[in-house]
């Protein structure tokens, strides 16, 4: 076996912890902070991931202390932390936490913050390194970016890093993404800005990649020679819940197919990388993204929907314009379907069809490969009303796994064919429980690694995808579906005018 010298030559199944560090939550008060960063940061630590030399900054206008701050940062940990309790992990913890009070356009809280920082290098021996999580809302970037780069907090030197962590929307069309991404660009190096779409970092999205490059079985008739259609879904059973200033401005297409869904059809479509690694990811999941295309009549191939009042687990559930703080006459969609083509050798022909959705009737995220039939059934009196097409199924949550449906023999003196499903559970084949998907990208951006991040590029293209959509539905209304239903019916036809029918999973 000839060695590659470039190979790292450490052994890759004993966990890497950062270097010592600082990790600064802009809008730690703010409901993703509470229910993700602040219980992630705590199962790092409970897990052993976070090096000795840790601080924690959180920065708000709560007029809070430090023992305010280390109070509700210790109430949200023990409510939604993943692994158990261990007082003393919160002890040790505790001690490295600051909270800096201001508004973002307060300079002199900015100045209190960069001090605060350098106090912690020497009194916590954090060396400088800083990552910041800007978990505010979107239109508070820009200030807080022209602050960090006023105080010189987001240069990194042959010393220190200095990394930040952008939430989605990363921008509200392709204009805005750019101006957002040159502004982000302005202020950090690209290798220190990493953006979170969190359906990244979940367990089984990662696996897809496993799947596909670590066996021999499924590549050979992941194409257009042996697949059908792709179906990618992510339905929630939920509403808007209590986010109608948001959602309002947002929508289904914006809020979920822009980022989660294509990029997983990138996952799903792209070719096998030259290595396992941040740079070779990105190139393959952005040739995808940029091979994308949007069907030429968008009026019969891309459907969107709002629920209205219905009945969901025999609860009764309003319908989106009761919601509080919806405009009774809003026409933005909570449901959006698309069928969309990949142009590639691989994929030229091939339907992905994507859909996501509010008040659907359970949550379920899932990627679907549709194989075509058999060319020919040599049962001529043998009954296959009960067979569908092959299906491999990776689903995202809940449930994680992956399900392989095909035809077999029922039991019996005749010959009849039916489907039936293969299915591999992770909770059953491994004892480890999968950390959420915060703790393990809050631990990739504190490692420096940004394979599970996409970059700029990949974010453009994907509002390139989107902007065409939006213009089109402005001058629509959405299709209405009861709560608990699957759907506009509109949605339904789209599939059935082309002989397929959506999954009901
Ligand atoms: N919540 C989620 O589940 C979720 C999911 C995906 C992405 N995101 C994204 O994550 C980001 C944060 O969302 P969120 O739901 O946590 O928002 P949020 O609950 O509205 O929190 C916003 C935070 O920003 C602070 N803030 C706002 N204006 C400020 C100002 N002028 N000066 C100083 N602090 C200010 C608020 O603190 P004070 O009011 O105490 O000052 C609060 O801590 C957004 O970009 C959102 O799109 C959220």
């Amino acid at each position: 076996m000839i060695v590659n010298p470039l190979r790292d030559p450490r052994d890759r199944r004993l966990p890497r912890v950062p270097d010592p560090c600082a990790l600064v939550v802009f809008g730690i008060t703010g409901d993703l902070a509470r229910k993700k960063l602040l219980p992630a940061v705590y199962d790092l630590a409970n897990r052993g991931l976070l090096p000795t030399n840790f601080a924690l900054l959180g920065f708000a206008r709560r007029d809070w202390g430090d023992t305010d701050f280390a109070e509700l940062a210790r109430d949200a940990a023990r409510k939604a932390a993943r692994t158990p309790w261990r007082e003393e992990v919160w002890e040790r913890l505790a001690g490295s936490v600051r909270f800096v009070q201001g508004s973002f356009d307060d300079d002199n809280a900015f100045d209190e913050l960069a001090g605060a920082l350098a106090d912690l290098e020497s009194s916590h021996g954090i060396g400088g390194n800083a990552a910041f999580y800007l978990s505010i809302p979107p239109s508070m970037f820009p200030v807080v970016l022209k602050q960090m780069e006023r105080t010189g907090m987001a240069e990194s030197t042959r010393d220190r890093w200095r990394r930040v962590v952008v939430e989605k929307p990363f921008g509200h069309d392709l204009t805005s993404s750019r101006e957002l991404n040159e502004l982000v660009d302005s202020v950090f190096s690209a290798e220190d800005v990493f953006r979170i779409d969190h359906y990244l970092g979940k367990e089984t999205v990662q696996n897809l990649m496993a799947l596909r490059f670590a066996n021999t079985l499924f590549e050979p008739i992941w194409n257009g020679h042996h697949v059908d259609s792709v179906q990618i879904t992510m339905a929630e059973d939920v509403g808007i819940g209590g986010r109608a200033g948001f959602y309002e401005k947002t929508g289904a297409a914006r809020d979920v197919l822009q980022n989660h869904l294509l990029q997983l059809l990138a996952l799903t479509a792209m070719e096998e990388p030259v290595e396992f690694s941040a740079e070779e990811i990105r190139t393959e999941k952005l040739k995808v993204l940029r091979a994308v295309s949007l069907p030429d009549d968008l009026r019969a191939a891309a459907i969107r929907g709002q629920y209205e009042q219905g009945w969901l687990a025999g609860q009764r559930a309003d319908g989106y314009r009761q919601e509080e703080g919806v405009d009774p006459a809003s026409k933005t969609e909570t449901y959006a379907a698309v069928r969309l083509g990949v142009e590639t050798r691989r994929w030229a022909g091939v339907p992905f069809y994507l859909r996501t959705g509010k008040r659907l009737p359970r949550r379920v995220t899932e990627i679907a490969l549709v194989f075509k039939r058999a060319p020919h059934l040599p049962f001529a009196d043998t009954d296959t009303e009960e067979l569908g097409n092959n299906q491999l199924v990776v689903r995202v949550q809940p449930d994680e796994g992956v399900t392989l449906k095909f035809g077999s023999k029922v039991p019996g003196s005749v010959m009849e064919v039916r489907d039936v499903s293969m299915d591999f559970l992770y909770g059953e084949q491994f004892t480890e429980a999968s950390p959420e998907a915060y703790e393990r990208l809050l631990l990739d951006v504190l490692l420096g690694d940004a394979t599970l991040f996409p970059r700029n590029a990949e974010v453009e293209a994907s509002w390139a995808v989107i902007d065409p959509l939006e213009e089109f539905w402005a001058s629509t209304t959405p299709y209405p579906y009861r709560a608990g239903e699957w759907g506009p019916r509109a949605a339904d036809e789209m599939l059935a005018a082309e002989g397929r029918r959506w999954r009901r999973p």
